[in-house]
């Protein structure tokens, strides 16, 4: 990964993509490869001297971390500390915009999800994202939002309802959606449409899910119910949560790192973090006093 020529390069090269690939329509997993999928662990993902930048500005600086497969990590720290930009540079999503750029390296278990000729798009669908706000595509229905990233991936016909149906009962949307599988996905409840959400994201098969705030847009019964799946989910994927809630991360997470002006202040164990943490600043934030 290096400053911005590189990390914008859009090539993309067949060999080093094959890692990232996953099975397309011609190649459904067979059953007993679904069976081997539902007991497969996550995959770690390393940063090892992350900085990232928007020209300029040095918002990510230096940050050594590594998410554990089948753990949930929550990503802490005061507003503008750097937490969604330290997220979206783990899926490339940071390069998009204008003039931003990031250097240091990335791993997923062994590979360079920065390295020469990896295919962005394969990295996305490997590094799922969930976002703050609950989006929907607005023109579709509840079905064809969850089969959106299967048709791109080249899914077709009957393998397609068959994914949805797995995807939503993944979800935990299931029951409350199946006799309106056509309806408007904007219909549903704003807790349902992050549901739906996290159903497109698990369609397309990930290793990894990134999920900036996904709850701060939802009254507590439906911040509840996302709790509950994504301690669900962690059996499968390897998992990380931003969130401004506290209680949030204390009740979902495994261990929590703390950002503070895009430096990591610090990481270990949520218990510990909350209750004994080894720098004062971290003791200031959980305990209030500023953020
Ligand atoms: N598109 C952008 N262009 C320029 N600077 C940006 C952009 N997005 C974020 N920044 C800056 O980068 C720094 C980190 O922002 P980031 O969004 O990562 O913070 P955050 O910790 O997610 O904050 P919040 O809790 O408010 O979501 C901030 O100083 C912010 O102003
Ligand atoms: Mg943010």
């Amino acid at each position: 990964m290096n400053p911005p020529s590189s990390t914008s390069s859009k090539e993309s090269a067949p060999v080093s993509t094959q890692r990232f690939r996953r099975k397309t329509a011609t190649e459904e997993p067979s059953p007993r490869d679904r069976d081997a999928r539902s007991e497969a662990t996550g995959r770690t993902v390393r940063l090892d001297d992350l900085h990232a930048y928007y020209g300029e500005q040095h918002a990510v600086k230096g940050v050594d971390l590594e998410f554990a497969p089948n753990r949930v990590t929550a990503i802490i720290g005061p507003s503008g500390c750097g937490k969604s930009t330290l997220v979206r540079c783990i899926n490339r999503m940071h390069e998009e915009i204008p003039g931003a750029y990031a250097t240091g390296r990335i791993s997923l278990d062994d590979t360079d999800v920065y390295g020469d000729g990896v295919d962005v798009v394969s990295v996305r669908r490997v590094i799922g994202m969930v976002f703050q706000k609950p989006n929907p595509f607005p023109t579709m229905s509840i079905a064809d939002n969850v089969a959106a990233g299967l048709k791109l991936s080249g899914v077709r016909g009957a393998d397609v309802k068959e994914r949805v149906e797995r995807s939503l009962r993944g979800a935990g949307l299931w029951d409350e959606v199946k006799d309106r599988l056509d309806r408007p996905g904007m219909g549903l409840s704003g807790g349902q449409q992050q549901r739906l959400c996290i159903a497109r994201t698990i369609a397309v098969e990930p290793e990894v899910i990134l999920m900036d705030e996904p709850c701060s847009a939802l009254d507590p019964v439906a911040t509840l119910r996302v709790e509950e799946l994504i301690e669900e989910l962690k059996s499968r994927y390897t998992i990380v949560i931003v969130t401004h809630n506290m209680q949030q991360a204390g009740r979902v997470a495994d261990s929590t790192a703390f950002m503070l002006s895009g430096d990591l202040v610090e990481f270990g164990p949520t218990q510990q973090i909350f209750t004994n943490p080894g720098d004062e600043r971290t003791e200031q934030y959980v305990t209030g006093k500023f953020g």
